[in-house]
């Protein structure tokens, strides 16, 4: 049996082809238009999903819609009628995109699959915006049995839902609803911090270690009435999000001291503060909602999902602090992962289809997008006169390793495209973590970005303990954990003055590219089960340096998708300071391409995210 699950009309639409209930492949739609978040119909992805099912639009025998649209406009109509008639300029902007199609969407999708691919008999069915996180958290999870907490900004109603899982079932137990909203709430203070919201909540997670937490007493005693049991209230005098067209109004201006800071404006300590205190908040509210549910189910194990959960601080602080023993996130966590989730609740749920949970998660990896064979590489290179050296893996691999430890910048291009946010070793760029200057390199040269975030590290899985305090799985990216003591650099007490952006500066371990201000790091584990050929160049670097990691960030600029195709890749290679472009076997250098002009205007073609 053959089942489609997709995502859209929100942001972030993707697709995911299920065949006897095992992920076939999956995709976010993004990566194939080019538009960060692409919220379309997802032709693209669906396409895509077919071919590598090797299935045709009329062979799929089912159809599954992430959430149920007569429920979203409930919402909708019913926030407009409480907050009547404050609310209009809202309600008047979303209805005619509504009244014309959301509301009839199962008339809309029907039209877009016969449009795009033709004649179809599959029913459409629609699951929960929240059955879909919890579907993808658990189903695809190691556990035979478990407690699930979504989290994320809206979908229907929900906003935090917990769930039981067992088995091939899941149980829902509890639900917060809008506008009460954990997402919501951190994503007013991205916003009144200066970032985009639904994107830049990653660099307030990435600044709250310059802060200092002074807003915390703000945010308890005005915004958030905080329960025992970690559930909670929102006092939507504060807000804006329910009637008007943006997160925060006058009186949450008045409450922080003046306006929201201008994007792209200078960071004040002011920000990284207020980016600490909403860090702390939403770690100890969802500790608490982590101790309840654990109280409530017996559960040993826990799975996450929900955009909230892209949040590694708090998954490593639940991993360390909470009673679960322990944790699985589904690395689609946003919106994307519902394509998955929806697929996967139809298959276990509603066709009742037994759930065999092995020795690791059902998501391969993640990868599971479209892949380049060196056949393909290689046409793609002739057609483009593009020169390139093809190398035996034998000579690739120590090549590589050695260019990392000469401190080149690599664009690291093999296999199967990741699903989800995170770039896990298939489309990624890559250095030598030990490098004092990799980061600020990678930031300004390569992404264009701000100087403060820092970049992850991807380590060997059985090497992880020697350089992190953690000594678990953490293939998606998703934990975060302390530098090994030993491995710190103690800061001089002639720094220990510094505070905020100019600690950036100070190393900070052995391996400097990867530690952040606070010794934290973002850690991927890299698996030889799931991707041999990355374990492999890791391998052969440690060999060279002695060092079992390196430095990991995806492959793009910012604002743009995450490249997918090897003709993306040479874009990005070609407009940025990656020394070396490896594309499958061939390995592409900087200085032996044809001299292309430098321009800037490129800059203009991706909004700042
Ligand atoms: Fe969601």
């Amino acid at each position: 049996m053959n089942i489609l699950g997709f995502s859209a009309y929100y942001h972030d639409s993707a697709a995911c082809i299920l065949s006897d209930g095992e992920i076939i492949a999956a995709a976010q739609e993004e990566r194939f238009t080019r538009k960060k978040q692409d919220s379309c119909f997802p032709e693209h992805s669906i396409r895509y999903c077919l071919h590598e099912a090797g299935k045709r639009m009329d062979q799929i025998d089912e159809i599954v819609f992430y959430e149920k649209p007569l429920l979203k406009f409930e919402r909708l109509l019913e926030t407009y009628l409480a907050f009547a008639p404050g609310g209009f300029a809202s309600f008047a902007t979303a209805m005619p995109s509504w009244l014309k199609e959301k509301l009839f969407l199962k008339k809309t999708i029907e039209d877009e699959v016969a449009a795009h691919f033709g004649q179809f008999s599959a029913p459409i069915r629609f699951t929960e915006h929240h059955q879909s996180h919890a579907g993808s958290a658990f189903f695809p999870s190691p556990f035979e049995e478990a407690a699930i907490l979504c989290l994320d900004g809206v979908g229907e109603w929900a906003t935090t839902s917990a769930w039981s899982g067992r088995g091939s079932t899941i149980t829902p137990l509890w639900e917060i609803r809008f506008p009460h909203s954990l997402g919501l709430l951190y994503s007013a203070i991205t916003y009144y911090a200066g970032f985009k919201v639904n994107s830049g909540e990653y660099k307030v997670m990435g600044l709250a270690p310059y802060g200092r937490p002074t807003y915390m007493k703000t945010i308890y005693d005005n915004l958030v009435d905080l329960k025992p049991d970690g559930t909670f209230r929102l006092n939507m005098d504060y807000f804006d999000y329910c009637t008007g067209l943006t997160m925060t109004n006058e009186r949450f201006h008045t409450l922080f001291g003046g306006p929201p800071r201008q994007p792209e404006t200078h960071l004040t300590q002011k920000d990284m503060d207020l980016a600490r205190s909403i860090q702390e908040v939403t770690e100890e509210i969802i500790l608490r909602l982590c101790k309840a549910l654990h109280k409530d189910t017996g559960a040993s194990d826990l799975c996450l999902a929900g955009g909230v959960a892209l949040n590694c601080v708090v998954n490593g602080k639940i991993l360390r602090e909470s009673p679960f023993r322990r944790l699985w996130i589904q690395p689609a966590a946003g919106d994307a992962g519902g394509a998955v989730g929806a697929a996967l609740c139809s298959w276990h749920e509603f066709h009742k289809q037994p759930r065999k949970p092995k020795g690791g998660d059902s998501m391969k990896g993640c990868y599971l997008g479209p892949e380049f064979s060196n056949e393909e590489i290689a046409l793609f290179l002739k057609k483009r006169g593009i020169p390139a050296e093809f190398m035996q893996n034998d000579t690739l691999f120590p090549t590589i390793a050695r260019c990392i430890a000469d401190e080149k910048v690599i664009g690291w291009f093999q296999g199967r495209m990741e699903y989800g946010p995170r770039a896990l070793g298939a489309r990624s760029i890559i250095g030598d973590a030990r490098s004092p200057k990799m980061q600020s390199v990678m930031n300004l040269k390569i992404k264009f970005r701000e100087s403060f975030r820092p970049f992850a590290p991807s380590v060997l899985r059985e090497r992880v303990n020697e350089y992190f305090e953690l000594d678990v799985d953490s293939p998606y990216m998703l934990l975060v954990a302390d530098v090994q003591p030993k491995r710190r650099i103690p800061v001089r007490e002639d720094q220990q003055k510094l505070w905020g952006i100019d600690l950036l500066n100070v190393p900070k371990s052995d391996v400097p590219a990867i530690t952040h201000v606070d010794y934290s790091a973002r850690i991927q584990t890299v698996h030889r089960e799931t991707n041999p050929r990355y374990h492999r160049l890791i391998k052969e670097f440690e060999q060279i340096s002695g060092y079992g990691l390196i430095v990991n960030t995806s492959f793009n600029v910012r604002g743009e998708p995450i490249v997918c195709t090897p003709e993306d890749a040479y874009r990005c290679f070609m407009r940025t300071e990656i020394d070396t472009l490896v594309l499958g076997n061939y390995v592409l250098q900087k200085n032996a391409q044809p001299q292309t002009s430098r321009d800037d205007s490129w800059k203009k073609e991706f909004e700042l995210d």
